[in-house]
């Protein structure tokens, strides 16, 4: 069987190797990949954007793509499940249809679902006019928070701690094109991400995973795609898990196919635990989390092929269990100096093979190979994931490793895991 996996992050390369891992699976192609998917047995790169929408689906038809998995938001929300669908009858795609997409792409959209469907999420409303937000912001007073209500790659939102700060975000917004704007209700808490597999009828969470999305330590700074993650995390229970299927998961499938919404993929439920234990959803997600799949898939015991297909073949409900590593897992991600902001490409990376040995596995990210050199080529670059039977032994195990990797200007946080643990 061949499978093409669609993206070039960390997300896409622990994919890769996760479907590598099974019998069945011949081959992967990665569009475009990166140069970790680059040097892996059996995987090859495919060098179209991911928004070739021809290119990809003439390659499945004519290489005999079993199943597509797309990784990325941007392409699912261009329609690329659709464009295939029409162009591919044979093949399988594991990833929402443009409509299914809107729950990431319209934040809007998503809220309204939401309150027709009842789940828990702080209020909002949403400005097509830069004046009228500021004077709802006004009357709210702070702390209040701003989103695009657009896609805008994790950059799309202030929380504002003063009015002022508030109003600066509307205007960088409006300013920037990434309007209508939402203004949400702030809430205070731990965020958990939930990533669940759904086939449109039936709902099956994943092992809930705890991001640290701010680049400074002791989450401070700015907002980035993710600077680290573990899983599970503790502070999700087995009773606050049935809770966030039974409230938030399940009802969602349910709105959307109410909808006529044939949503088969990732549902990625960002939420708030309030203090007083109550799961909110700050945002819905299309896809496989990134740097979340990192450190979920390498705990995953049932084949990741067999759960896909399970989703793309509307069969979820008949499917056993699925079945984890006893255990946690650490990703620790390294980035680029500057990033989230402007960053330099084009650094030589060196000591994979020897954080390897210690028994971590790199998933790559902003990498490319280049006449036989791994070169920087993106802000988030790496990922380092280590497991253990315990969270603080997985953490131990990715910072050892971690120690063996340099790159000009290599940044990453050294307090992953500070909520449950004092690292
Ligand atoms: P989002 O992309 O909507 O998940 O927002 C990115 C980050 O902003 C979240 O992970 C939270 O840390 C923060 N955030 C978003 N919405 C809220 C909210 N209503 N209250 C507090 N923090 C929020
Ligand atoms: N790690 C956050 C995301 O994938 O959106």
């Amino acid at each position: 069987m061949k499978v093409l996996v669609v993206g070039n992050g960390g997300r896409e390369h622990a994919l890769a190797w996760k479907l590598l891992q099974s019998q069945r699976i011949r081959q992967v192609i990665c569009v475009p990949g990166n140069g970790g998917t680059a040097r892996m047995e059996n995987c090859q790169n495919l060098p179209l954007r991911v928004d070739d929408f021809e290119g990809i689906a003439r390659f499945t038809v004519v290489q005999n793509v079993t199943l597509v998995v797309v990784g990325p938001e941007v392409p699912l929300a261009l329609g690329l499940t659709d464009y295939l669908q029409q162009h591919n009858p044979n093949v399988m795609v594991f990833g929402p249809t443009q409509e299914g997409a809107q729950i990431e792409a319209s934040k809007y959209w998503a809220k309204s679902l939401m309150q027709q469907a009842g789940i828990p999420t702080p209020r909002c409303e949403r400005f097509t006019d830069a004046a009228a937000a500021t004077d709802y912001v006004m009357a709210q007073g702070a702390p209040i928070v701003v989103k695009a209500d657009g896609l805008a790659a994790g950059k799309g939102v202030t929380v504002a701690a003063t009015v002022e700060e508030a109003k600066t975000a509307i205007e960088s917004l409006f300013k920037s094109g990434l309007s209508p704007v939402v203004i949400e209700e702030c809430l205070t808490g731990q965020e958990v991400s939930v990533l669940a597999v759904t086939d449109g009828l039936t709902v099956r969470p994943l092992l809930p995973a705890q991001d640290h999305k701010r680049i400074g330590e002791g989450d401070t700074g700015e907002n980035t795609g993710g600077m680290g993650v573990y899983a599970p995390a503790p502070l999700a229970t087995p009773a606050l898990m049935e809770r966030i299927e039974q409230e938030i998961l399940q009802p969602t499938v349910e709105a959307l196919r109410q909808r006529g919404i044939d949503y088969r993929g990732v549902l990625y439920a960002g939420l708030m635990i309030t203090p007083e234990g109550d799961p909110m959803v700050l945002e819905f997600n299309c896809r496989f989390g990134d740097p979340e799949t990192q450190a979920i898939l390498p705990l995953l015991e049932t084949p990741l092929e067999e759960l896909l297909l399970a989703c793309t073949q509307q069969r979820l409900e008949q499917f056993p269990p699925i079945t984890w590593k006893q255990g946690a897992a650490v990703c620790v991600v390294a980035a680029a100096q500057g990033y989230p902001g402007s960053y330099q490409k084009g650094q030589l990376i060196t000591g994979i093979e020897q954080a390897e040995q210690l028994g971590a596995t790199v998933f790559q990210a902003g990498t490319q190979l280049k006449q036989q050199q791994l070169l920087t080529d993106g802000g988030r670059v790496l990922g380092v994931t280590a497991t253990g039977e315990t969270l603080a032994e997985a953490i131990a195990g990715a910072y050892a490793a971690m120690d063996c990797i340099q790159f000009e200007g290599m940044y990453y946080r050294k307090d992953i895991g500070h909520r449950v643990i004092n690292v």
